[in-house]
């Protein structure tokens, strides 16, 4: 379903402290109803200084969705649904390395998906098809919020690498270690399979994530609990606004469809031959 270079619409998916932006204007909450059931909540629509946005609670309003029951594939085409060209995913994570600490943005150039309960696909029998994921999140959009942290002086990576776990418990030590051993950056429980979904949906796609502990790997830091994380949660939600704010004007810049190929991940990936 490749796209002709329409205006961007910018989605965001994240949590409550994240949509209440100022400015936005014609604000709007929308019911989609999609083939794959319902997304997590009404998805609120609006405009920032003349560029469309649409936000989705990745976990509803009230945070009432834990991540192995979130209907990835009903938010992706709900968002798709309503016009949405670039996607920005917030998301919390641990922090599997010391140099980088609750606070830090990092703009995620890869993933290891671990996370084994979830539908991760579109595509299945009758029509099949094989989206690349060398590289899974768009290169120009991620440049774009970087450009947008920098302007921000918000403290952040430019890359790494975000390990998917199912949850819902936190990891063992054993677990961390291993992770960290394979050379990842950051863990979360909610970004797999979003990105993939994205990619085969013809979506740009990228996300940040946003350190809230050290996962209990280290031996200096009290392990993760889930008061930790919303507390630094609700302690970064204005950067994490004013990151849209930023962003937002920046996606004008694109001139037609995605150079990276985001908008045309289909063209070469479907099996099936057409008359079967
Ligand atoms: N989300 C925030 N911190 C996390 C951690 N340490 N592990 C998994 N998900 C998280």
């Amino acid at each position: 379903m490749a796209q002709t270079g329409s205006a961007p619409v910018l989605g965001v998916i994240g949590g409550s402290g994240v949509y209440d932006i100022d400015g936005l204007e014609n604000q709007r909450w929308v019911t989609v109803e999609t083939p794959f059931g319902d997304p997590s909540d009404e998805l609120l629509t609006g405009e920032l200084d003349g560029q469309k946005l649409v936000f989705l609670p990745r976990h509803g309003r009230g945070h009432r969705i834990p991540p192995s029951e979130l209907n990835f594939r009903a938010n992706i085409y709900a968002l798709k649904a309503l016009g949405v060209t670039e996607i920005l995913s917030v998301s919390a994570v641990g922090s599997l390395k010391e140099h980088l600490p609750p606070g830090t943005f990092v703009v995620i150039d890869q993933f290891i998906d671990r996370t084994f309960a979830r539908s991760k696909s579109f595509f299945g029998t009758g029509l099949v098809a094989h989206v690349a994921l060398g590289h899974p999140v768009c290169g120009r959009l991620g440049d774009l919020i970087e450009e947008a942290l920098v302007e921000l002086k918000v403290p952040h990576q430019r890359r790494g690498t975000y390990m998917v776990m199912e949850g819902p418990q936190f990891s063992t030590k054993a677990e961390s270690e291993l992770y960290r051993g394979w050379g990842c950056d950051v863990i979360g429980m909610t970004n797999m399979p979003e990105a993939k979904l994205a990619r085969e949906a013809e979506m740009c796609y990228a996300t940040v994530a946003m350190v809230t502990d050290f996962d209990c790997w280290h031996p200096d830091h009290d392990h993760v609990t889930v008061d930790a994380v919303i507390r630094v949660v609700v302690a970064n939600a204005g950067k994490a606004r004013s990151l849209v704010k930023t962003l937002a004007p920046k996606l004008q810049v694109r001139d037609g469809l995605c150079a990276q190929g985001c908008h045309t991940a289909l063209d070469h990936a479907i099996m099936t031959a057409p008359d079967k």
